[in-house]
């Protein structure tokens, strides 16, 4: 469970995405309730954050695949697969959020830095 965003840093209605552990996360404040879920679409793998959110749906900024962020359900084509949720938690004024099921994506390397 890792700190990810002060409560007062995302209003009602808005979303944001902060790397948890490698993870992209989508971070959304709908209704006074924080969710949390895997920042790319099931779709094309396109990052969310740039999307529209409306009420409790995300409309992905590419095709126009649409998810419900309380439990990733995909709700419009073109996606068809739902999206990974992760666990949240309120503590001493900030979300904290729990990834799981993902794996970070490798670093890419340039060159023998080390
Ligand atoms: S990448 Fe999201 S709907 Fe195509």
């Amino acid at each position: 469970m890792k700190p990810v965003i002060a409560l007062a840093e995302l209003s009602e209605g808005e979303m944001t995405a902060r790397q948890v552990d490698g993870v992209s996360v989508l971070v959304c404040h709908v209704e006074g309730q924080f969710y949390a879920l895997h920042n790319e679409c099931t779709h094309a793998h396109q990052a969310l954050h740039t999307g529209k959110l409306t009420g409790h749906q995300l409309k992905c900024p590419l095709h126009g695949g649409r998810f419900d962020v309380r439990s990733g359900a995909c709700q419009g084509a073109p996606a068809t697969e739902p999206l990974t949720t992760f666990p949240v938690t309120l503590e001493g004024g900030k979300v904290h959020v729990t990834v799981t099921g993902i794996e970070p994506r490798a670093t890419p390397k340039f060159g023998p830095f080390n």
